[in-house]
């Protein structure tokens, strides 16, 4: 069975993409390489013996997503990436984040309506959650105003899916919410490559102990928590890869309830920002020089996910640690700065 990933060669995709291939799907992905590089499907290739079909092409081209859905019509599903995902970029450029996060996701949806088999997943995030009142956060929390033009991307591109369902009953969509997905596979093959500054946590850390960056500095140790530092759910990318297949296959399986759902995807554990160091220094036996300092502009003080419904109703659970996490990041980045 073909399946479409688009944005297959960025950070989650690549890692979704091994997985699929794993469970014998046939995989074609669309990037524009915006945000990632060719030399991740070698990457893959190396993991899995197969190496996925590829097509470079910008979703915001219409008749290009046409012209390749034409090209393609047994595919039987679609797991959506393809987005930008920097939250400071967005609050500097809103009109691109709305117009690549959003066109792009109309003109999939468009095409998939005119196939046989219309099933969708769809990347989503825990920020539509903003600061939860309750923890740990169920899907049923309520969608707070978006912080971010990204953040509203994601709130946006899920009323536009589940608008789509109301009048479309054979398109079957599930959104998943990821919490803070880090760590690379165990085989050192793919993983994170942030672009310029990490603006994320897991690869400053590591970026800091490989020399790159002088120091890590932990934004706000005043917060109303027991270290005072940011609670937040990481969970392992591998984890996070394998529940984008387990919720295709029950699109694929005709197992959903509705044609629009949503699941949470973390560990159900809030780890603080010092307890995500500790770990890293643990797995590393590393040092790490970090400075607490002030807070960060839009940061939310705790999130973590009530993980429930994933576990009963999807039928999929994490398997790894924070430390496997940080294990497999560390390991990734003194492959890639070492080559
Ligand atoms: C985690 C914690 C920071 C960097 C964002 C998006 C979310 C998703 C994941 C795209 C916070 C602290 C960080 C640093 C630090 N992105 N931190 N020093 O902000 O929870 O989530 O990335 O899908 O949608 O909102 O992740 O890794 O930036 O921060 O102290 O140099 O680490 O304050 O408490 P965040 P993050």
């Amino acid at each position: 069975m073909k399946i479409l990933v688009t944005g297959g060669l960025g950070f989650i995709g690549s890692h979704t993409v091994v997985e699929l291939q794993n469970e014998g799907f046939e995989v074609v992905i669309i990037d524009d390489l915006s945000n990632s590089t060719v030399e991740v499907l070698d990457g893959i290739t190396a993991i899995t013996g197969e190496k996925p079909l590829f097509e470079q092409l910008d979703l915001k081209d219409r008749t290009k997503v046409e012209d390749f859905f034409n090209r393609h019509k047994d595919v039987a599903g679609v797991i959506h990436f393809a987005a930008s995902k920097a939250v400071g970029e967005s609050v500097q450029k809103p009109l691109m984040y709305y117009e690549n996060n959003l066109s792009t996701l109309v003109y999939v949806l468009k095409e998939i309506l005119k196939l046989e088999h219309q099933n969708f997943i769809f990347s989503s995030s825990c920020t539509v959650y903003g600061q939860a009142d309750d923890l740990p956060i169920t899907e049923s929390a309520p969608v707070k105003p978006a912080e971010s033009p990204y953040g509203n991307t994601k709130q946006i591109g899920e009323e536009i899916i589940r608008d789509s369902c109301k009048v479309n009953a054979d398109l079957k969509t599930i959104a998943l919410r990821y919490f803070n997905p880090i760590g690379s596979h165990p085989s050192a093959e793919i993983g994170e490559l942030p672009k310029g500054v990490p603006q994320n946590l897991v690869p400053f850390i590591t970026q800091t102990a490989i020399g790159m960056r002088e120091q890590l500095s932990v934004f706000g140790g005043d917060y109303p928590t027991e270290d005072g530092t940011c609670i937040r759910d990481y969970i392992h990318v591998v984890d996070l890869a394998k529940a984008h297949v387990v919720a295709l296959q029950r699109l694929l399986q005709n197992k959903n309830e509705t044609n629009f759902e949503i699941f949470n995807l973390g560990t159900g554990k809030g780890s603080s920002v010092l307890e995500a160091i500790k770990s890293f220094e643990r797995v590393s036996g590393k040092s790490l020089n970090y400075k607490i300092v002030g807070r960060r502009e839009g940061d939310i003080v705790a999130a973590y996910a009530d993980t429930n419904k994933a576990n009963d109703v999807l039928g999929w659970r994490t398997e790894l640690s924070l430390d496997d996490a940080m294990a497999s990041a560390w390991k990734w980045e003194q492959k890639i700065r070492n080559t």
